[in-house]
């Protein structure tokens, strides 16, 4: 048997074992409720769990309008009019317009012509004054009391406002089987807690309190109040999730050169990628000078290998090539830097930041998104290491189903793509390896390099369950609103 409330028990406890109807005033007297509202949601409850039988039945019954409510208190138009008639015998119609409202005078005298007044010469005139004063009085008092079944009825539907006619329900409760088998015992009102206040954990009250459940299945309304947009949530949980694992983050300028974007990462500076056509070069600033001796160690790497056993891409290195500003393309941009700044210390850096590809949009892809990007430098880093790290983020974000399969980048060797299980499928997250020494000698990194970096909006598509990648930024309030906490 479900709990009952305490007017629940009360209720019942009350009618049992009384064959009548019981009427709502009969209950709330009987129950010694003045809210009819208890009575009604108590009496639902116990019918709802088969201890009571509700009937009800519908009537239809005249209740004042808006006009008619005006009326019951300063009289009707015909009453008042007829009372200034009366109380000046040469009143004209002139004298009418002055003393009520335009939208009275017209109408007014319609009602009253109705009643037998007519206007001669210019003044009101009747036969007979007393029929008009006792119909306007038959009226009034309908007005005062109005009912279905008067003759007056059909005449005040006719007119705009006064009255209306309603439909009213009319409930009463009798006791079932079930219900009179209920032992009184059962129906004692117990004393709940239902809100659990400083007070009472203060107090010993507590310990011998029962508490109320809370009915979770119940339908409850959606509190709609400021939150933060689902991708700024994503990020905030993914920043959480890297420093808890021991990472610092990185937060760096997407204004780059080309040099630090491609060159200081051996991206061969013919890669199709760093066309136009992929990459938003700037016009302002246009060039960014770079340190010389950078620029000739990248370039003797490039063209020959440098100092490292690399025989380079050969062909000819541009240094205006290297210095041509762009919006980076990838956040590997900023983690080269730091590690050109801290070549030497161990360290574990993360970046959440914004690339910029000349892509078309359309399902899968925009021109600007985000890339989670993170190394680990220390000596001994290895893939054994860069893999379980990765599977390690992947789970604390919900997908423990990660594999790795062997892919190319010009800075990385060995070269992974992340892939993660979502829905019996397995999709690409982002790519990952370690850095070359081609990257990393010119800089001074003594130590193996293990990075990745992976798109945000990717795993947000996965996180909410989003076919279209342009939901994220459309700002559509009505989806916001019922997008999951993240
Ligand atoms: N920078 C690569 C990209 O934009 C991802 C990557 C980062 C790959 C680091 C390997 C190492 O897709």
């Amino acid at each position: 048997m479900a709990e009952l409330t305490n007017p629940e028990r009360r209720m019942l406890r009350t009618l049992q074992n009384d064959n009548k109807k019981w009427t709502l005033d009969e209950v709330l007297v009987a129950c010694e409720w003045d809210d009819q509202a208890i009575a009604v949601a108590a009496g639902h409850g116990l019918t709802n769990q088969g201890f009571l039988k509700t009937h009800e039945t519908s009537n239809r019954d005249v209740i004042l309008g808006s006009e008619g409510e005006k009326a019951a208190v300063d009289g009707l138009l015909e009453s008042r009019l007829w009372q200034f008639i009366q109380s000046n015998p040469d009143s004209t119609m002139k004298d009418l317009s002055a003393n009520f409202e335009k939208h009275e005078a017209g109408p007014g005298i319609g009602l009253l012509k109705g009643l037998g007044v007519t206007i001669q010469g210019g003044k009101f005139a009747t036969d007979n004054p007393s029929s008009v004063s006792s119909k306007i009085e038959e009226r009034t008092e309908y007005i005062l009391s109005p009912s279905i079944d008067h003759e007056l009825f059909e005449h005040f539907k006719g007119r705009k406002k006064l009255i209306e006619v309603v439909e009213l329900v009319s409930r009463t409760w009798t006791v079932t089987e079930n219900g009179n088998s209920i032992t009184s015992e059962d129906l004692e009102e117990v004393v709940k807690v239902a809100e659990i206040t400083p007070e009472l954990l203060q107090s010993d009250d507590w310990k011998e309190a029962q508490f109320r459940p809370y009915d979770v299945s119940l339908e409850a309304s959606m509190p709609r109040s400021g939150r933060s947009h689902p991708m700024q949530a994503l990020i905030e949980r993914i920043r959480s999730i890297f420093l808890e694992m021991g990472f610092s983050e990185l937060v760096d300028d997407y204004v780059q050169t080309a040099g630090w974007n491609m060159d200081s990462l051996f991206i061969p500076q013919d890669h199709p990628a760093r066309e136009m056509q992929d990459t938003f070069y700037l016009d302002e600033p246009k060039k960014i000078t770079l340190d010389p001796k950078l620029l000739a160690d990248w370039k003797a790497i490039h063209e020959y290998g440098g100092d490292t056993e690399s025989t380079g891409w050969g062909g000819q290195f541009s240094e205006d090539i290297s210095q041509k500003g762009l919006l980076r393309t990838h956040t590997t941009v900023n983690t080269i830097q730091y590690l050109a700044q801290n070549p030497t210390d161990p360290c574990r850096v993360f970046a959440i930041d914004r690339v910029f590809r000349k892509e078309s949009i359309d399902r899968t892809h925009l021109p600007e998104f985000h890339q989670i990007e993170g190394i680990i430098m220390e000596p001994g880093a290895n893939l054994g290491m860069l893999v379980s790290t990765l599977k390690t983020f992947y789970a604390k974000m919900g997908y423990p189903e990660v594999r790795v399969r062997p892919a190319y980048f010009p800075y990385t060797e060995p070269s992974l793509e992340v892939e993660v299980k979502w829905r019996g499928k397995w999709l690409e997250l982002g790519g990952a390896g370690i850095f070359r020494p081609e990257v990393t000698e010119p800089l001074g990194i003594k130590d193996p390099v293990c990075a990745w970096g992976m798109g945000l909006e990717r795993l947000a598509m996965l996180v909410l369950g989003l076919d279209d990648i342009r939901q994220l930024y459309i700002s559509d309030l009505e989806w916001l609103r019922n997008q999951p906490i993240l």
